[in-house]
């Protein structure tokens, strides 16, 4: 890949690479974040499966690995937001990355604290907030995406020209992206980087529990799914716990009673501690994709170098 100085989102976070490692709960730390910005990508800490005290830690041990730029993903429902958001402004964390809220919150207290501010949408509604909001940068996630989705079930394909159209801001793809190849439909299609976080989760530095790493190895098409509708739409694998929650949501559960059958836990469950028959497990659809757990910089260098044969597949192709 040439030189990216230019590009928005390397200007935006100080990156050499437009590619950003999703925030993750349960599966992206100070390891993995550490070992993405050193290959040149931004690292993004998940404080969504953390409190303050250890998303201090987190920070504090990812700094010391590295003096590349990093960033922090915060979910802006999160009962004690107000205490990450203190932190991550002590810190003087460079990137944040906020989703699933609203954008206009916490976007000016991030701007006073020197953060680049990112937030991510799954339509072009939300994105024209996220410009309206001041942040710098908007993520648009398509239905691909493992973790949390929109309701709208809008695709990456469509999703991003939508976005580009809406908005004029740096734009960072995600969902469905794996590979190079990927990467290089999603710039075709408008965006200036990627976020990826499936293809992260399979990786020696992510916190995720050894047996999910393992079962993401054997999933093939139509193993996850768009579950939890009724309460907040969510790719996870079809294992028990998945069917059990799709069978009352087909008898009429109510989203009071779909919560406490989930009930405390259950993603640390899935994820952490790697029960793969009743924890709650996210990934996205791009896992059929990924058949071998590597170190995350090697992953990063693998994309790049797909992203460049695919270039020139392409210009050969067409000229
Ligand atoms: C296991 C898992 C956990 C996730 N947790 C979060 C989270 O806490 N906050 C967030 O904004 N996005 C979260 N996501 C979404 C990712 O940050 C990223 O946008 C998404 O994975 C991109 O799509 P892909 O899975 O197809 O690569 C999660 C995704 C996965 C797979």
């Amino acid at each position: 890949m040439k030189e990216m100085k230019n590009n928005p989102v390397c200007k935006l976070f100080g990156t050499e690479l437009p590619i950003v490692c999703g925030g993750m709960a349960w599966c992206s730390g100070w390891r993995l974040a550490a070992a993405v910005s050193r290959a040149g990508a931004l690292g993004v800490i998940g404080s969504g499966s953390m409190d303050a005290g250890l998303l201090r830690e987190h920070i504090r041990r990812c700094r010391e690995a590295t003096d590349k730029p990093f960033g922090v993903n915060v979910p802006l429902q999160a009962p004690h937001v107000e205490r990450i958001i203190d932190v991550v402004t002590e810190e003087r964390v460079g990137a944040v990355i906020t989703s699933a809220g609203n954008p206009a919150l916490y976007t000016q207290r991030l701007h006073e604290a020197g953060c680049k501010v990112a937030h991510v949408v799954a339509d072009s509604r939300s994105a024209r907030k996220c410009a309206e909001a001041g942040v710098d940068a908007v993520i648009a996630e398509g239905f691909e995406a493992g973790g949390h989705n929109g309701r709208q079930e809008t695709a990456t394909l469509v999703l991003v020209p939508i976005v580009r159209r809406a908005i004029d801001l740096p734009l960072i793809a995600a969902g469905g992206i794996a590979t190079g190849e990927g990467m290089l439909a999603a710039l075709a299609l408008g965006a200036d980087g990627v976020q990826i976080g499936t293809r992260f989760v399979m990786t020696d530095e992510s916190s995720a529990g050894d047996a999910f790493k393992r079962l993401c190895l054997t999933l093939g098409e139509g193993d996850t799914m768009l579950a939890l509708k009724r309460l907040s739409p969510t790719r996870l694998v079809k294992n028990e716990f998945y069917r059990m929650m799709d069978e009352a949501e087909q008898r009429g559960a109510t989203a009071g009673q779909l919560e406490q059958m989930i009930g405390r836990g259950r993603a640390k469950r899935g994820m952490f501690d790697g029960d793969i028959v009743m924890g709650e497990l996210e990934i996205g659809q791009a896992v059929t994709l990924v058949r071998s757990i590597q170190p995350a910089g090697e992953v990063v260098g693998q994309i790049i170098g797909e992203f460049d044969r695919a270039l020139e597949r392409l210009c050969e192709r067409t000229m």
